[in-house]
């Protein structure tokens, strides 16, 4: 049996862990047998000295064998592809990519997380479903993809459970952003879940946790080495957080939008990112189709209404009703207005994020209630001339008050200037 002391010691004073050792802490700990404060002190020492790969990929791997794993790819007798992002303002992309992928006949088959802080997450948005069910068994989940192609649910509590105990402890440790830690969070996940190709979405500005083209890069590259030693597929794309994704933010508001761009109707930048995850995801699967023939037949799916049509069907199997005017409404809106003539030189996304969390969208603590209907809608972005007057964004509240705090910070969000940004594309970079 290790002694943790020694172990945090070691790494503390920058010594590389023999990879026994590690999963030896790491499993004791998803074990109860090592206490919070040990493996804190542990994250802390990563944090500041930092894990070779062959460390990282022996922390995943433990990971990966704290749970049950699930194979996929062999339960549905087709090759499995899965995405990931590492969180943004206005991410709905898995809500459009399923869907379309499915419409493709590629079978999608994922476990999505909440929001936490001022990020949102899928299952929060599928919630906002009227009779959304996304807690299915294993045994559902494979059925389901099986018969319609595509089911999108919860983590059960079985798979990973050392990253929901890790993640919970860097969450209230200040150790969240490390390359390593982040990497191996992500990576045991999807290696648990059983898919054979990956693609993930790097986020990268103010609103994600890689600030930098650089530090995203460098997490990108940590979890490709990770995806190779495990032998599964893997490609990033590295897009742009510094304004929020598409115009919506907010749990209903999000689910509308994904609908509006299933049916080709939707902001360019996320119409542009979920043509380009899906056609990643369609190339990697077993169709056999280049990128080229891929997003050929991503762009047909919505223009045939086959994307649509998938998006009903799984949300029905779900138990959810799929008419955008079931989803819930919020009983407020307000709108904001442009100070005065220019172009929007930046619209940053930390605080659009945090004027809807504030609203109701998102939770303070992991016990918060969510307000599935409120949530900012922001009609201008990046680039887009404005005119004095003119509605900059719409806030969605349950009452006065929270709009009038939501307008000040969504306004302040907003910089005006008298010429446009330099143009700065959705997707800044892939790693294939
Ligand atoms: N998302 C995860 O699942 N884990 C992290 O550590 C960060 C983002």
């Amino acid at each position: 049996m290790i002694r943790p002391a020694e172990v945090i010691q070691r790494k503390r004073d920058g010594a590389e862990l023999a990879p026994d050792e590690l999963a030896e802490l790491v499993l004791a700990y998803a074990r109860g047998e090592v206490p919070d404060y040990q493996l804190a002190a542990f994250c802390m020492a990563v944090y500041f000295r930092g894990l070779s790969d062959a460390e990282t990929f022996a922390l995943t791997d433990a990971m990966v064998r704290s749970g049950e794993t699930i194979d996929l790819g062999a339960r549905i007798g087709r090759r499995v592809v899965d995405k990931h992002s590492t969180g943004g303002v206005g991410d709905k992309t898995t809500l459009a990519v399923g869907p379309l992928v499915a419409a493709c006949g590629v079978p999608f088959g994922k476990m999505s997380g909440r929001g936490l802080g001022h990020t949102g997450g899928t299952l929060d948005k599928l919630e906002s479903i009227p009779g959304f069910r996304v807690e299915l068994t294993t045994d559902e989940l494979v059925a389901q993809v099986r018969e319609i192609g595509l089911a999108i649910v919860g983590q059960t509590a079985d798979l990973v459970p050392a990253d929901k105990k890790l993640y919970a402890l860097r969450d209230v440790t200040a150790t969240v952003d490390q390359v390593s830690l982040i990497a191996a969070s992500i990576m045991s996940k999807k290696i648990a879940a059983g898919a054979d190709a990956i693609v993930l979405d790097v986020k990268v500005g103010d609103g994600a946790f890689m600030k930098t083209l650089d530090e995203a890069r460098t997490l990108a590259e940590a979890m490709r080495e990770l995806g190779r030693r495990a032998g599964r597929d893997v490609v990033c794309v590295l897009t742009d957080m510094d304004q929020p994704l598409g115009r919506a933010v907010g749990n209903a508001l999000e689910v509308r939008e994904a609908l509006a761009t299933l049916r080709g109707e939707g902001p360019a930048d996320f119409s542009e990112l979920v043509l380009d995850a899906s056609a990643h995801l369609l190339a990697l699967s077993d169709l056999g189709v280049d990128r080229v023939e891929a997003r050929r037949r991503a762009e047909q799916a919505v223009a045939d209404g086959s994307a649509v049509a998938a998006f009903e069907r799984w949300v029905r199997a779900q138990g959810g009703d799929p008419d955008p005017e079931a989803l819930p409404k919020a009983p407020l809106i307000r709108e904001v207005l442009a100070p005065r003539d220019g172009y929007v030189a930046r619209l940053a996304a930390l605080p659009i994020g945090l004027a809807a969390l504030h609203l109701g969208a998102g939770r303070r603590t992991k016990e918060d209630p969510i307000d599935h209907s409120v949530g900012v809608v922001c009609h201008r972005k990046r680039g887009d001339a404005v005119e004095h007057g003119e509605t900059l964004a719409e806030i969605h509240a349950r009452d006065e008050e929270t709009a009038r705090e939501a307008a000040d910070a969504v306004l302040a969000a907003y910089e005006l200037a008298d010429e446009p940004p330099a143009a700065r594309p959705i997707v800044l970079d892939t790693l294939a």
